[in-house]
Order: structure tokens, then C-alpha cells, then sequence
């Protein structure tokens, strides 16, 4: 039985108060989660999460990572500095990074990566446009994403990784895709890890993420192949966060 994860992307939101109350809350109803959690800050937030978080069963992590050590990359973060600030975890390849800042699936995976090699957990991102869905091309999107990942890290560091699929024209649209169409997807996500590595395909977390709510977080995270979710905009009001962690 694979444990769930129910982590919260907070993309550009927060302030060093609205935080506080934030993780006040979820702390406060948090002493019995049978699920792994976590939350995603901006950068300039780390330090407040582990000075907040240390010793609780919340984790932390950014949204980013630079694929360089150190140097001359303004604006980036490098795997280090999030290692200084002690995080579980980082988001690579969020659609929004992709559509954005023009991200490839090849740099994506390369930070994939450098995460892994600093010892932080990726939580990869794949997900289809709504064009693409339409057009019947699902799979071998995500599947393409994917395999830029799984194409350059050793089959006995699939297990290191986390994937959330997440479908485009599900994120802050309030559409989600229904608890089959993403079981269908995170089935064929699976099976991709499997072709590497069998043992990895039977414990990697496969999140859901796009509009995962309260009012919908249990059918969702009923399904077979759906290990969590990676909330966005629910992650931001404790109460829903947590009716979410509930649900899991
Ligand atoms: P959403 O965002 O829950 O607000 O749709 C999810 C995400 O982009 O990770």
C-alpha cells in the first residue's frame, strides 16, 4: 500500500503573515495525518517553513530548481541553497514554468536530476492542454514528458521521484478531470516507470493535480493508481488544505 501525499503549491502567494496564520492552522489540526505532507513556498519563504515546521510531520520545498550548481544565473535557486534551508522536496516542469519560461521536458529533466543528486525529492510535472486532449494526444504527451525524465536517471533513482499529473485545463479552472480520466492517465504513467523499473513503478507517489478540492478529493484519491495531489489554490486556506489531508 503505497502512503499518499497531499502537497500544496502556493505559486506567487503569501506574505510573511498570512503564513504564519496559514501554517498555524494546519499545524494545530495536524498531530494524527496518516498521509505525507507537504508544502511548495516561494523562495523567500523557506526560511520562515523551517523555522515554523522543524519538528512537526510537515515538510517543505520550493517550486523550482536551477539545473547550475552556482554562479553567474541571476534568479535562480540552486539545489544547495534549498538543501540550507532544509527541504523534502521540489516542483520541476509545472506548466507554468513550461508555458511561461519556456522550460523544455530536456531541462526539466535535468533538473530532475540535480534535485535527486542533492538529495531533494522532484515532484515532476506532466500534463496535457486541452488542445491536446482533444486532439486525442494525452498519453503521448504526458508519456513524452515523462520519458525525458526517466531517459536520464539511473533506474535505481525512479524511487526518488514523485510525478504529478497534472492536466493543463484543469489548473485554476475549477474543471478537474474525472476520477477516471486521471486514473487512466496515472495508469499509463505507471507503466512508463515500470518499463525502468518494476519494483520503483509499485512505490513511486503519482499525484493528481488541478482543481483537487475538498468536495472532490475523495473520489480522487480513492482511485488505484492516485497517490495524492499537488493543490493549488485549496492549499492556501487551512481548513481546505486540511479537509483535503482528510480525505486522503
Ligand atoms: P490548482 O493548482 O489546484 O489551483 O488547480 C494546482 C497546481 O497548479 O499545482
Amino acid at each position: 500500500m503505497r502512503r499518499k501525499l497531499i502537497a500544496g503549491n502556493w505559486k506567487m502567494n503569501g506574505s510573511l503573515a498570512a503564513n504564519a496564520v496559514l501554517l498555524d492552522g494546519i499545524k494545530s489540526e495536524l498531530s494524527q495525518a496518516s498521509c505525507d505532507v507537504a508544502v511548495c513556498v516561494p523562495s523567500p519563504y523557506l526560511a520562515q517553513c523551517k523555522s515554523l515546521l522543524s519538528g512537526t510531520s510537515i515538510k517543505w520545498g520550493g517550486q523550482d530548481v536551477s539545473v547550475h550548481e552556482s554562479g553567474a544565473y541571476t534568479g535562480e535557486v540552486a539545489a544547495a541553497m534549498l538543501n540550507d534551508f532544509d527541504c523534502a522536496y521540489v516542483i520541476v516542469g509545472h506548466s507554468e514554468r513550461r508555458s511561461y519560461h519556456g522550460e523544455s521536458s530536456e531541462l526539466v529533466a535535468a533538473k530532475a536530476v540535480r534535485a535527486i543528486k542533492s538529495g531533494l525529492i522532484p515532484i515532476v510535472c506532466v500534463g496535457e492542454s486541452l488542445e491536446e486532449r482533444e486532439a486525442g494526444k494525452t498519453e503521448s504527451v504526458v508519456g513524452m514528458q515523462l520519458d525525458a525524465v526517466l531517459s536520464v536517471i539511473d533506474a535505481g533513482d525512479c524511487s526518488k521521484m514523485v510525478i504529478a499529473y497534472e492536466p493543463v485545463w484543469a489548473i485554476g479552472t475549477g474543471k478537474t478531470a474525472t476520477p477516471q480520466m486521471a486514473q487512466d492517465v496515472h495508469a499509463v504513467l505507471r507503466a512508463r516507470v515500470a518499463s525502468k523499473s518494476a519494483s520503483a513503478a509499485e512505490t513511486i507517489q503519482i499525484l493528481y493535480g488541478g482543481s483537487m478540492k475538498p468536495d472532490n478529493a475523495k473520489e480522487l484519491l480513492a482511485m488505484q493508481d492516485i497517490d495524492g495531489g499537488l493543490i493549488g489554490g485549496a492549499a492556501l486556506k487551512a481548513a481546505d488544505f486540511l479537509a483535503i489531508i482528510r480525505s486522503a
